[in-house]
């Protein structure tokens, strides 16, 4: 086979790191995701057969490693919203030897940047061998996974050389939100109906563009709050404790802080014991629901000395909260909470001296379970 490199996206231009580059381009690959699929208004551009096969399935089954079992957990969220069927969501290594009970009709759908994992692989071969329908949404086109499903749809996201994924994450939650639209569209159902996607990705976009405008802020933030820390937290209710898990991978992975991502209301159940001088505790508060109570949180961090960072919305904003963000909808914050997530760990790492492209002991693709 031939595979097409295009060289010029696969270098670092004028950029010292190829994460911050990606980082960079998230714009513009939501731009591309939303021409791309989006563009022709009377049909969203995902083949008919696929969504006639996805319109028939009873359950939404979503298997996924690293970052793109984090894009996952959003995916669900999205689905169960516009297409009102249920999703599991499962890490592959897990799910490959400890298959669930499923249910009478069930998707398949695989989340992979490279197309590569060892670990996703495993459960397609498997589904494919039980006759169950497979999707993949990937980065890489020509890979295996996409070979091996029965559908595929690109992410568009172009080369993702940095060994944490940064543009590949946001496509993701993009492109589950376009097929959540069209299959909810396809069901007839209403929220889908008047959602106007299009629109909110132009949002996202421009959204990341205010976050990205801000770097200087960043860079002073984890100066004043990381700098000389061996443990921080990301803590966040519903889809910004999804953001959560996928903020303190970013940290952990190329900075080696040592961050976990929690939902905020468990930390009364054990985590506040970690809690003392100036530990570093970053709140997302874009959901509205459970603001007020993760505030509750934010005053029990600090009454225990934490180093509390808020990241909010315009809708959900309160007075010395660090970053405030346009608001989107709900389940497309994560198009915006986790750029910020990227900038902390990115400049957390530059300040640490380490390598940020390349993180010790981890491989951008991993082909072996
Ligand atoms: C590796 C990478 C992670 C990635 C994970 C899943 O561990 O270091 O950044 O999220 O694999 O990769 P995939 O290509 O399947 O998304």
């Amino acid at each position: 086979i031939t595979i097409k490199i295009d060289h010029a996206a696969a270098t670092k231009g004028t950029y010292d790191t190829f994460m911050l580059k990606e980082i960079d381009e998230q714009p513009a690959v939501l731009r591309r995701i939303s021409q791309h699929y989006l563009a022709n208004n009377s049909s969203i551009n995902v083949p008919a057969e696929l969504l006639q096969l996805m319109a028939q399935a009873d359950r939404f089954y979503f298997v996924a490693a690293g970052t793109s079992y984090h894009a996952s957990l959003v995916g669900k969220r999205l689905f169960e919203k516009y297409t009102k069927k249920p999703v599991e969501v499962g890490v592959a290594s897990e799910f490959g030897y400890h298959w669930p009970l499923l249910s009478q009709k069930p998707f398949f759908i695989f989340l992979s940047q490279s197309g590569e994992t060892a670990d996703s692989r495993q459960v397609l071969v498997e589904a494919k061998k039980r006759g169950l329908s497979t999707l993949v949404l990937t980065n890489v086109v020509n890979s295996t996974l996409a070979r091996e499903a029965d559908f595929h749809l690109p992410l568009l996201a172009g080369p993702e050389i940095a060994v944490a994924s940064t543009k590949a994450y946001t496509a993701q939650i993009a492109v589950e939100a376009v097929l959540a639209k069209a299959l909810g569209v396809q069901l007839q159902e209403r929220l889908a109906v008047e959602w106007d996607l299009q629109q909110q990705l132009s949002l996202a976009a421009v959204g990341i563009d205010r976050v990205l405008a801000e770097k200087d802020k960043f860079a002073a933030l984890t100066k004043e709050y990381l700098t000389d820390q061996e443990h921080a937290f990301y803590l966040g209710r519903g889809i910004d404790y999804d953001v959560s898990l996928e903020a303190a991978l970013k940290l952990k992975e190329i900075s080696y802080v040592h961050t976990e991502g929690f939902a905020a209301g468990e930390l009364k159940h054990g985590t506040i014991a970690l809690i003392e001088d100036r530990v570093p505790a970053i709140f997302f508060i874009t959901e509205k629901l459970t603001a007020s109570h993760t505030r509750g949180n934010v005053q029990e961090v600090k009454a225990r000395g934490g180093n509390v960072v808020v990241v909010s919305t315009e809708e959900t904003k309160g007075s010395g909260d660090q970053f405030v963000l346009p608001t989107l909808t709900p389940e497309l914050m994560p198009l915006l909470t986790g750029v910020v997530g990227q900038l902390i760990a990115y400049f957390s790492t530059l300040q640490r001296g380490l390598n940020v492209d390349q993180p010790r002991n981890l491989a951008k693709s991993v082909t072996v379970e």
